[in-house]
Formats: C-alpha cells, structure tokens, sequence
C-alpha cells in the first residue's frame, strides 16, 4: 500500500481534490474453491459535488468496490491499491484501505456515507427511527441529546418526512418504503459526508416513488454539497442523475465517460451491448399481443380470485407513541390490542411495547 494513511493540507484548493480516488483496486475472497478475483485493477475518482454513476452486469463488482469505500468487506476478502477519501473540507485524507477499527468508524459517517437497496435491510426494527439519527450522530460528534435531537428532526424535514417533530418517535414498521428510503437518506446526510455511496437505492421501489428518491438525491448534491456513487442497473436513472459513467465488466472498469458521451457514443463492445439491450417502448408489442391472444375466451367475465369491497385501513394517530414502555405502565394488555389495531392481539401488543421509546 503506498498511499499514506493520513495527510492534511491547507491549501486553498483543497476543497476541489476528487472526495474519493481509488487507484489500481483488486479485492478477492478466500473461499473454499480458492480465491475469488471480484475486483480487478479498478481505477476511479470523484470530484466534489459530482454524481458517478457504476453499471455493469450482475457479478462485475459494482457492489464491492463500494463497499470497500466504506471499508465493510469481510473478513474473507483481500484488498490491495488503495482508496483514498478526502473530507468535506478537503484538509485530510485518508487511505480507506489501510485503515482499520476506531478509525474506520470515524471515517463512516463523516466522510462517507451508504445507502443500501434495501431500506428495511438498513433500520432496526426494534429502535425509532430517531434514535437511529441521533445514535450516528452521537456516535460522531459531541452532541447533547436535545440538540442531537433536533438534528434529526431537522434532517427529516430536509428529507421530505411530513410532520418530523412527531414521525421521529415512530418506528420503521410505520413508515412506506419510500419513506424508509428516505430515513435511511437523512441518516447518511446528518453527518454531512462529503460522498454518499448509493447501492442501487430506488431497485426495491415503485416507479412514482423512484422518482422521488432520485429527486432527493439530486438535492443532496445541489443543497448539501455531497458527491454521490450511484450503483444501478436502470439507465433512465444514469441519464437523470449521472455526471460521469463507469462501466465495470468482470471486476474492471471497461469504460468511463460524461453520460451524454457515453450514451451517445459508446466505445467498448461491452458497453454497446449493456445499451443495446435496455428494453424500448413498443418493442414488446408484440409478443404481448401474442399472449393476450392465447388467453381463453371469457377471461374478462370469470369469477374475480379476490375481491375487495369498501375496505378501509386506518392507524390511530399517536397510538405507537402511547405503545412505548415509558407511558404503557397504567395501560391493559387490551386497551394496547385496541391501540394498535384490530390485527394486534393482547400478547403481540405487550411484545412490542418493549421497544426502546423515545430518543
Ligand atoms: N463475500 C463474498 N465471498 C465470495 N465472493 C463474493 C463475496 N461477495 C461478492 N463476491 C463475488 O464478487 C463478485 C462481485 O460481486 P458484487 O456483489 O460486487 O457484484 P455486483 O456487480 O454488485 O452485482 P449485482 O448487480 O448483482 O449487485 C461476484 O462474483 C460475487 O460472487
Ligand atoms: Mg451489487
């Protein structure tokens, strides 16, 4: 490893170093059929601010090359080359690679931040989401816990969760996916890291909902400054988003480019195939057409499987709050069952009261 561990700077330029640069990365996994070569030589930067997108095939190493950003490889991998984060400031650098324990937990949050695919993945179920906030917070800086709290509801209004001074004593069962994804946002923006590592962030959620996480994304940049290392699948978001594309193929990177070169003129074979075959509106016309027509007659008029009529669906505003330990003492398990829905029997209610309350 021949990047240094650490070195500061204080010149004025400081701020406009890439926030990440990793130089020749090849990562592998011992595993019981020998090593496994999942990054190979790879070679990127990141300059403040910029969003670069990571595609490429199931497998090329998108996702372990991100995860060596953040320094959470497991124990069976093997990286060598170094990964280099500069903070926010651009005054202090430190090789990812090198690093281990207290100072790897300090780098995380502070320089560097994930998102991961799957929201509810990324929550504890058992915490509020505001205890979440404030434990990253607080893990990271001296904060008193009125202040730290407030942070977080602060973040949460930043994020686009309605009503935050409430939401942040809720728990992560009550919360939409989006909104979930939206949490998990607010927890990697309240340190203000200088880059977000985002690992295919919208996969997991509807198309409506996709296009608000990436609006929220583009905030992060435009309004907190923050670069952003996109992993998707999904071209339409690398065409919204992306400043910069890098295109990994078998654990190396096959291509970068600005995303209008690379959609408009692609160079390797590889990335002309990967666009090439982005399905295209009208293209599957008509093997739809075909099936429809295979359908049996009177489909339309059979006996629906399922059938909803007049339902309704309502949660009780505030009874999570009153299911907190602190404020359930002088409750009965029922008046709990009654509480939480109709759905929640008298046991399951006592289980959930005893989940840490408020932050
Ligand atoms: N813990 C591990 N042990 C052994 N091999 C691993 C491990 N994690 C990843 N790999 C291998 O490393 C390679 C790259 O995996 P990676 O998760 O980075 O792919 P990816 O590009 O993110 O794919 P996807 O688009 O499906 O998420 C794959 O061959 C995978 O099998
Ligand atoms: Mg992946």
């Amino acid at each position: 490893m021949s990047a240094p561990t650490e070195t500061t700077t204080s010149t004025a330029d400081a701020t406009r170093r890439p926030v990440v640069t990793i130089q020749d990365l090849a990562v592998s996994f011992a595993t019981d059929a020998g090593a496994v070569r999942a990054v190979d030589g790879v070679d990127l930067q990141v300059a403040p601010g910029e969003v670069l997108a990571v595609v490429g095939e199931s497998g090329s190493g998108k996702t372990v090359t991100a995860k060596t950003i953040l320094g959470l490889l497991p124990s069976t991998a093997t990286a060598r080359g170094a990964v280099v984060l500069s903070n926010k400031a651009g005054t202090a650098e430190h090789d990812v690679v090198a690093l281990d324990g207290e100072r790897l937990r300090q780098v995380r949050g502070t320089d560097v931040a994930m998102v991961f695919q799957e929201p509810s993945a990324a929550l504890n179920p058992v915490f509020t989401v505001g205890w979440q906030i404030v434990e990253g917070l607080r893990a990271h800086a001296k904060v008193s816990r009125r202040e730290a709290r407030r942070r977080a509801i602060d973040v949460l209004r930043r994020v686009g969760i309605p009503d935050p001074e409430t939401r942040v004593d809720h728990y992560p069962h009550q919360f939409s996916g989006g909104q979930k994804q939206r949490i998990v946002i607010a927890m990697a923006l309240v340190l203000d890291p200088g880059l977000i590592v985002a690992d295919e962030p919208t996969t997991a959620l509807d198309v409506t909902v996709q296009a608000e996480i990436l609006d929220l994304l583009r905030r992060c940049r435009d309004e907190f400054g923050t670069a952003i290392v996109l992993i998707t699948h999904n071209m339409g978001v690398v065409a919204d988003l992306a400043d910069r594309v890098a295109v990994m193929y078998q654990g190396k990177v096959v291509e970068q480019a600005t995303a209008h070169d690379l959609f408009a003129a692609p160079q390797a074979d590889y990335t002309k195939r990967l666009l090439a075959a982005v399905p295209r509106i009208g293209e599957g016309v008509a093997r739809a057409e075909a099936r429809a027509s295979a359908r049996a007659a009177g489909w339309e008029s059979a006996e629906p499987v399922v059938e909803a009529q007049g339902l309704t669906i309502t949660y009780r505003a505030g009874c999570d709050a009153r299911a907190s330990p602190r404020s359930t003492t002088s409750r009965s398990p029922s008046a709990l069952a009654r509480c939480s829905g109709s759905w929640a029997s008298p046991a399951r209610a006592r289980r959930r009261s005893r989940a840490p309350s408020r932050v």
